[in-house]
């Protein structure tokens, strides 16, 4: 018996030596370790040794055992690895090869101009916040001193989604909801889109606009010109002429709008300009200070300015693009060419 269990640990050292795969490793298991292996039979077969042989025998097959055991683990370990190797060798990816040219992603004309506008308010001070697309009555028109049967609502042909709820017409909206959460100072811009039932060359029922707000101790219709002033330089250029006309908006007194000369042809006029020599670019005026009053902000003490750009207007003016609906038909042919 002895014998023999010397020999299956000696046919086991031979055999393990030759092995070279996880599959034979495996057939290797079955033959020794295995259910019904060498090993097992030989256990088997204790019955018929003589009881006082019985212990170190068993003692002489464990150790073995423990042999086979731990040379089919670390063959296994290593074959693993082995093989795990030869896979990723064959994953491999040569990160310096070129790449396929993907197509680049380019911002809209439109969101170029509200980046560059924003970029020249910050600069200027101002802080940006946003409000809703879809807006109440309230904050759209009736704190702006727009109550429901004012007739100044012709104005804006508005999407209502209930009776007290709109598309907000303007950004307008904005300014309200700033004003009261906040005391002054204010100094805010704000983008965004807005919304009105309206269809043609030159109007698309969604566009573009950029509120301002500035409120503060002394604020007057000079501040409101040098800071526009300003701002359409920095836009436009030092050369460009700003001309203020007087106008009416329900939500400032007194109100005006604000005109640039013709950057395309320098006031000569063109297509553009339709051979005015001017372009209307914003609303603007002195805060009516019943719409502070509205918002708990009390007149005697603060006043302030506020402005509304169309900035789809503008796009066309810096990219001079002909016509409004180009903006909105999202060809890529003529996305690409607007740089
Ligand atoms: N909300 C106006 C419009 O859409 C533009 C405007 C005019 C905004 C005067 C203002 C303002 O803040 O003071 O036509």
């Amino acid at each position: 018996m002895k014998e023999k269990i010397l020999e299956i640990k000696k046919s086991a050292e031979e055999e393990i030596k030759n092995v070279s795969s996880l599959e034979e490793l495996n057939n290797f298991r079955v033959k020794y370790a295995g259910k019904s292996g060498l090993l097992t039979e030989v256990m088997r077969g204790m019955r018929d040794v003589p009881k006082e042989e019985r212990p170190a025998l068993g003692a002489l097959v464990n150790e073995v055992r423990t042999f086979v055991e731990g040379e089919i683990e670390s063959l296994e370990k290593k074959l693993s690895l082995e093989k795990l190797n030869e896979k990723l060798k064959g994953e491999k990816i040569d990160i310096t090869e070129p790449s396929k040219n993907s197509e680049r992603g380019i911002f809209h004309p439109i969101q170029r101009t509200f980046n560059k506008l924003l970029d020249a308010c910050v600069a200027m001070g101002f802080e940006v916040v946003t409000g809703p697309e879809v807006e109440l009555d309230k904050y759209n028109f009736e704190l702006l001193n727009v109550p429901k049967d004012h007739p100044a609502r012709d104005m804006q042909d508005t999407f209502y989604v209930t009776d007290d709820i709109v598309l907000r017409t303007q950004t307008s909206s904005v300014q309200v909801r700033t004003m009261e959460n906040r005391k002054p100072p204010i100094k805010i811009v704000s983008p965004g889109k807005t919304y009105r039932s309206d269809s043609d060359a030159t109007h698309s029922p969604v566009f573009h606009q950029l509120e301002g707000l500035v409120v503060d101790k002394d604020i007057s219709l000079l501040d409101l010109k040098n800071i526009l002033t300003d701002l359409l330089q920095i836009l436009f250029g030092k050369e460009t002429k700003i001309r203020f006309r007087p106008s009416y908006f329900p939500f400032t007194e007194p109100s005006v709008e604000v005109d640039i000369s013709c950057p395309n042809c320098k006031g000569e006029g063109c297509y553009l300009c339709k051979k005015t020599g001017w372009m209307e670019l914003l609303g603007a005026g002195i805060v009516n200070p019943k719409v502070l009053e509205n918002c708990n902000i009390d007149p005697k003490i603060y006043s302030g300015f506020a402005f509304g750009f169309g900035v789809d207007r503008l796009t066309m003016v810096m990219d001079k693009i002909p016509h409004m609906r180009m903006l909105f038909e999202n060809d890529m042919r003529f996305l690409k060419q607007v740089k």
